[in-house]
């Protein structure tokens, strides 16, 4: 008997399809530079797809600039993110890998609201 019969079969979500089932949870890496994706972040996620993984689910991205949450978070408020997103999009999608950005708001636990 297999355990999961249809681990890798593709699955339609919404107007997307992606590959297999295998979905990587968000995961903090800290590795964005002043929340600009880096090298680091691209080889972190590209490495992720070329292993298999059909969707991935990014770690928080910030969605404005005052309220940050960790320092090497990963932003996306304004066009200025878009060429270093794009680069990491491309990446993973060599391996016909889905990416999704997980927009994240720290509201009452970021760390200026700490401060
Ligand atoms: C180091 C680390 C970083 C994480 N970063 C995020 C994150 O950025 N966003 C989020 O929603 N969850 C984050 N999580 C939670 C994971 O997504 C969660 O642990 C994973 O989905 C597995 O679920 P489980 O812990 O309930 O088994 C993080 C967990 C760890 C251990």
């Amino acid at each position: 008997m297999q355990l999961f019969p249809n681990l890798f079969s593709p699955i339609q979500i919404g107007k997307t399809t992606v590959k297999n089932r295998i979905f990587m949870p968000p995961l903090s890496t800290n590795l964005a530079e002043k929340g600009y994706v880096t090298d680091a972040l691209i080889e972190h996620y590209s490495n992720r797809a070329k292993g298999s993984v059909g969707l991935i689910i990014t770690e928080v991205t910030t969605v404005e600039p005052v309220y940050t949450y960790l320092p090497g978070d990963m932003s996306i408020y304004d066009d200025s993110y878009i060429p270093g997103w794009k680069k990491l999009v491309d990446a993973v999608h060599q391996y016909d890998t889905k990416i999704l950005s997980q927009l994240f708001h720290p509201a009452g636990i970021s760390m200026d609201a700490c401060a």
